[in-house]
Parts: C-alpha cells; sequence; structure tokens
C-alpha cells in the first residue's frame, strides 16, 4: 500500500503549484497527476460540469492505483470535495480546508480576504470553511478571473500583472485584512505582485504548501507515508502534452517529462484502451 502513488488532479497546469509542494515535502513518493487541459479553464463553469469533471478525473487516477487523492485545484475542492470524499475508496484531500485552517489559525485581526476564481468565490466554500475554525473571522472575497490568463501567458512579472493586481485587490486591502488566502493554483505565481500590493505586514497563505502537510499527516496517520528510496512524477494530460511541458515547466522550474496525452476521461473509453 506505502508503494502506491499520490494521485493529484487539476483542471490543467496550474495544480503543479501544489505538487511541487507535496514533491518538496514528501520526496521519496511516487505521484501521478491529472491536468484536465483540454477543457481548463473550470472557474467560470457550473458547479454541476465541475463535479462530473472532477469524478472523471478522480475515476481515471483510480485506474492508477493510489494510496490517496489530492484535488489540486480550488474550483475542484470548493465543489466535488464532499462528493468526493464520500465516493471514493481512498482519503480524498482538497485544497481549500488546509488553506481556510492556516489562515484562521494566523489572523490576529480576525480578517482574513480570499481570492479565486469566480466559481470558488461564488461557493463560498473558504468562507464557510474558515468560519468552521473560527466563527469570529470576517471574510472578504474576491474573484480575480485574469490571474489565470497572466500567469498562463508568463505575463506575472509585467505591468499587466501589477495593474491588475492593484484593482482586485483594492476592496481587500481597505478593508484591513492581515491574511489573504491564494485561493487559486496559479496565484503563488503572481505571489511576489501580490506581496507588493498588499504590502509587507499581510500574511499570505500559499493553499499548495498547507495541502502538502495536510497529505503528509494524513498518510502518516495510516502508516503509508514512505520514507525512503526515489520519488518520481508522471503526468497524464487530456490536450497537448507539449503546451503542457512548456507552460508547466516554468510552474516547477524544473524540466518536465513523462508526460502521456489521454484521449477521452469517460470511463468506458480509458478502461478500455
Ligand atoms: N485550477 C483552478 C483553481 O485552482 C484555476 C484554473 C481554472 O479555472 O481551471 O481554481
Amino acid at each position: 500500500m506505502k508503494n502506491l502513488a499520490i494521485g493529484m488532479f487539476d483542471s490543467g497546469v496550474g495544480g503543479l503549484t501544489v505538487l511541487k509542494e507535496v514533491k518538496e515535502l514528501l520526496p521519496y513518493e511516487n505521484i501521478v497527476y491529472l491536468g484536465d487541459t483540454a477543457r481548463v479553464p473550470y472557474g467560470n463553469r457550473s458547479p454541476r460540469t465541475i463535479v462530473r469533471y472532477a469524478l472523471e478525473s478522480a475515476l481515471f487516477l483510480l485506474t492508477k492505483g493510489i494510496k490517496i487523492l489530492v484535488i489540486a485545484c480550488n474550483t475542484s475542492s470548493a465543489l466535488a470535495l464532499n462528493i468526493l470524499s464520500k465516493k471514493m475508496p481512498v482519503p480524498v484531500i482538497g485544497v481549500i480546508e488546509p488553506g481556510a485552517k492556516e489562515a484562521a489559525r494566523v489572523t490576529r485581526k480576525k480578517k482574513v480576504g480570499v481570492i479565486g476564481t469566480k466559481a470558488t468565490i461564488k461557493s463560498n466554500a473558504y468562507e464557510y470553511s474558515i468560519k468552521k475554525f473560527d466563527p469570529v473571522v470576517e471574510v472578504i472575497s474576491k474573484p480575480c478571473p485574469l490571474f489565470v490568463p497572466i500567469v498562463e501567458e508568463g505575463l506575472e512579472a509585467e505591468d499587466v500583472a501589477y495593474t491588475m493586481a492593484e484593482k482586485y485587490l483594492k476592496e481587500i486591502k481597505i478593508s484591513g485584512v492581515d491574511t489573504l488566502v491564494m485561493g487559486c493554483t496559479h496565484y503563488p505565481v503572481l505571489e511576489g505582485v501580490i506581496r507588493d500590493v498588499m504590502g509587507p505586514q499581510t500574511h499570505i497563505i500559499n493553499t499548495g504548501k498547507e495541502t502538502a502537510k495536510e497529505v503528509k499527516s494524513c498518510l502518516q496517520r495510516r502508516g503509508q507515508l514512505r520514507t525512503k528510496g526515489s520519488g518520481s512524477a508522471r503526468y497524464f494530460v487530456t490536450d497537448s502534452p507539449d503546451t503542457f511541458k512548456e507552460i508547466g515547466s516554468r510552474f516547477l522550474k524544473e524540466e518536465l517529462s513523462r508526460i502521456r496525452y489521454i484521449k477521452s476521461l469517460d470511463y468506458k473509453d480509458f478502461i478500455l484502451s
């Protein structure tokens, strides 16, 4: 069981920011990552579609032999964690709760900002989760949909990134939060810009980092943590492996290899192929 892989999925390349943290904290683990690059972005889609895509991705990863499933996508975690936790035969970890827990822990002013995709913010999943850890905390949320294409186009150090960050973060900044949750996989790539705009006093929460800690403690509890050997990562994508390799290598800051294209996430198709 220990030697089975950690399964992770995201709508595309974004989840690699979560994978990066998992790899760093758990260097001996084997990881199977699925990026549904043919259908990205999920962030503007309806809850029903997001849940369907999440179920398809989870089923695909189950066929690869996994000991734990990480929903490395905030949008999918916001809408599909409950259903996947009920349906999957392995533990399921989303990125929302670990980030929410850390935000509730570090805020002194009891005021937390949350940024994410439209679907994540509309779901109120972060607010719900933060209040579960500390009901007194006030949450101010803002969707930042243009951050995703800015990062995917490699524009994170350009003026456009600063202009949009000033615009999106204005209300949150004025509200006087002392903590900000980066509630989308792509935002850690913009962390420098976000820090510059929010100022040095603000705690910036990287949900991927917190999720990696949660994965570690879950595996430890279950006696399934690999503590030796060499770790590995392989990738499955539903669109061009070349594009994934190019953008993903930028995200991970290392050259990606072992990327395989899969034509369909329809269970009937991949189980027969
Ligand atoms: N991975 C998504 C998230 O974390 C961002 C990209 C998308 O909209 O699919 O919410």
